[in-house]
């Protein structure tokens, strides 16, 4: 087993009482496996993949439980032991647009970074070689092109490719992939999907996909787990909970899909 998260729970303590933003969480996963975590806005859907990646390390903030990752607790490692398995072992794509792409960088140098942190002995016409190679598997055409240019030169879907291939140019063995597509417009979207789809089955990463709409993760992922509130109220094969869903509150998330009510109207843009 790749990812082994047992009982995992985030709990604030700045606030009066304090709340469990996640309550519970465990997942297993196999490598090369893709499963999606959906639920509701505030759900803990990304306290979850923060947490379980080892991000949250903040005082008034307590986490608890394990994540094995190919055996060993991420939660237990120090930070520069952490920093070994980031980008390396697992990369995030974030869902804050303000983590996202540095706008006076050019795009082959921010698809380049973590190489300059974690592989140091490349010289630039290997690490340019490596970044290239990542653009194409994130499904960019003429990767030589763009690496010259600037973020607001290229679209939405095309920046989310770049995150795409900048989490990816250190070959890790897990992507967790927050809310990727959620701002983009449905035939975007679908094509990103598309890709990531690719990028698993020929590169055997392992994806761990979180969205909002049950729609799009049936589109890409073997499994699902549906979470409310902090927890993990229904899991299963996709097709099972998509199609025969044992909770009201997962039949709610189905029935709540602005995209696909918009595309349906004709108006797939806007
Ligand atoms: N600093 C904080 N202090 C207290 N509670 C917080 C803090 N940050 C986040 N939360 C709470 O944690 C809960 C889970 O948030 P999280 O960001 O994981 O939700 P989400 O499922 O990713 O939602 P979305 O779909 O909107 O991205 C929310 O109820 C949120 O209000
Ligand atoms: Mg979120």
């Amino acid at each position: 087993m790749m990812l082994d998260v047992r009982d995992l729970s985030v709990v604030f303590t700045d606030r009066g009482a304090p709340f469990a933003a996640v309550d519970g969480f465990s997942l297993q996963m196999d490598r090369g496996e893709v499963v999606g975590i959906v639920g509701e806005s505030g759900s803990g859907k990304s306290m979850t993949a923060h947490a379980l990646m080892g991000l949250i390390r903040r005082s008034q903030v307590s986490v608890a439980g394990r994540a094995l990752f190919e055996g060993i607790d991420l939660l237990s490692l120090s930070r520069e032991e952490l920093r070994y398995y980031q980008g390396r072992e697992l990369s995030i794509i974030f869902q804050e647009p303000m983590t996202s792409l540095n706008p006076t960088m050019r795009i082959g140098r921010q698809v380049e970074e973590s190489l300059r942190i974690h592989e140091k002995g490349l010289s630039p016409a290997q690490r340019r070689a490596r970044a290239l190679d990542a653009m194409a598997l994130a499904g960019l055409s003429d990767p030589e092109g763009l690496y010259r240019q600037y973020p607001h030169q290229l679209s939405g879907g095309m920046r989310q490719r770049v995150m795409i291939a900048a989490a990816l140019v250190l070959r890790p063995r897990l992507l967790i992939a927050d809310e990727p597509t959620t701002a983009l417009d449905v035939t975007i979207q679908a094509q990103i999907l598309d890709t990531l789809k690719d990028i698993n089955r020929k590169e055997g990463v392992a994806i761990l996909f979180i969205s909002h709409d049950l729609g799009v993760v049936k589109a890409l992922c073997g499994r699902v787990v549906v979470m409310k509130q902090g927890r993990i109220v229904e899991s299963g094969p996709v097709d099972q909970v998509f199609y025969h869903p044992r909770e009201e509150y997962t039949k709610l998330l189905l029935s709540s899909r602005p995209a696909r009510k918009k595309l349906k109207g004709g108006q797939a843009d806007g």
